[in-house]
């Protein structure tokens, strides 16, 4: 099959002539660290996340990190957290000096149980990180309900929901929203790039501080800062696409649709869920089996993509083994981590690739 997982070239014929104008600007502009086109940007992502501010950095992983330092979250500090997840989420955490503590899943939605925050609750707790996986909203409204009770923060990994909404609510305008804008995302540029988006005009202050090397004022180092600053070229693509979003977000729905259909038949294959109240985003659409190597072996021999997100759940990678969790600890992430599989979902994706790669699926199960 000619088709690949994720195909980027396909949106960006489409837009040619609209993004090299957009880049040309930028090119003749002479600014390309921050600037207008950066600026710009920012209110008009705020707006369309419906929060009051918004502030560029330089990658998803870097608005987590910033968003909880804006928090106030300092070594020794405690982060409910998901272990299923892409590891950026807790790599934020870490490089706080703050330990993630993690909350198993809830295993149809994929995203953190709820049931199990305040089971992991300390004294040393400081803030919930939700992950809205796959492009699916956590439980904001529990979730903020527990924030509240207990005096603590909420910073949204959004890396893989823009657009995705909660009770009519986007994503990102709960808590403090951490965006990714890697080209895989549904609104992605061309290269790395990330958002915060916040209500608060304090928090707007402390991120534009951390990012540009703990500077309220040029030279004035009043804090340890970062160099995490949104390039002018990536906002001018990004600038570009952000009007088209809800376009991508519709045909990822639509492309999920024609998967349901196909595939609601085969009683081995648990297709993903859109909880009432929730517009998921499908960034990937996820399916689950119980002997899944096996299918993603089928698809692979006869070169239809497909992709396990994640094979290793958090509390088991190598690097993490300090944190002294063990097999058993997460069953239900661990589960997930061995029957996920994802299929091709991207906007310009063609209902016959779609229909091809059902077929195949089904073929597998002699449908
Ligand atoms: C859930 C999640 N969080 C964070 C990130 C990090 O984003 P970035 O790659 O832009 O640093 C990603 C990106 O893959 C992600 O999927």
């Amino acid at each position: 099959m000619a088709v690949n997982f994720f195909d980027i070239t396909r949106q960006n014929s489409e837009l040619k002539d609209k993004l090299s104008i957009a880049i040309s600007n930028v090119i003749n502009s002479g600014r390309y660290i921050l600037g207008q086109v950066v600026s710009d940007l920012e209110k008009e992502f705020a707006k369309y996340c419906g929060t009051k501010h918004a502030v560029g950095v330089a990658s998803g992983t870097d608005a987590i990190h910033l968003a909880l330092r804006a928090a106030g979250i300092k070594t020794g500090d405690e982060i409910i957290t998901s272990p299923f997840t892409f590891v950026a989420t807790i790599e934020a955490i870490v490089y706080c000096g703050a330990t993630p503590v993690f909350a198993d899943i809830e295993p149809k939605t994929f995203n953190i149980d709820v049931s199990k925050i305040e089971g992991k609750l300390s004294n040393k707790t400081k803030a919930i990180l939700p992950v809205h996986l796959y492009g699916l909203a956590a439980e904001m409204d529990k979730i903020m309900a527990i924030a509240k009770k207990h005096n603590l923060k909420v910073i949204e990994d959004c890396a893989q929901a823009a657009g995705a909404e909660f009770q009519g609510k986007k994503v990102g305008s709960f808590g403090l929203g951490a965006f990714s804008f890697f080209p895989t995302k549904n609104l992605g540029c061309f290269g790395d790039g990330g958002m915060i988006t916040t209500d608060s005009e304090e928090i707007v202050k402390e991120l534009l501080a951390l990012r540009n090397h703990g500077c309220h004022q040029t030279y004035h180092h009043e804090e340890i800062g970062f160099n995490s600053r949104l390039d002018a070229l990536q906002a001018a693509v990004l600038k570009v696409k952000l009007p088209l979003l809800e376009n991508y977000l519709f045909s990822r729905r639509e492309n999920a649709k024609q998967y349901v259909e196909a595939l609601k038949e085969i009683k081995e294959i648990s297709l993903p869920e859109e909880p009432q109240g929730t517009k998921h985003t499908y960034n990937q659409f996820t399916i689950r089996i119980e002997d899944r190597d096996a299918l993603h072996k089928y698809l692979q021999d006869r070169n239809i993509p497909s992709m396990v997100y994640y094979p290793i759940s958090l509390h088991l990678q190598e690097a993490y083994q300090f944190m002294g969790y063990k097999p058993g600890d997460m069953p239900e992430s661990e589960a997930a981590q061995n029957q996920v599989l994802s299929l091709p979902i991207f906007p310009e994706l063609e209902q016959k690739e779609i229909a091809e790669i059902c077929a195949a699926i089904k073929k597998f199960y002699n449908k």
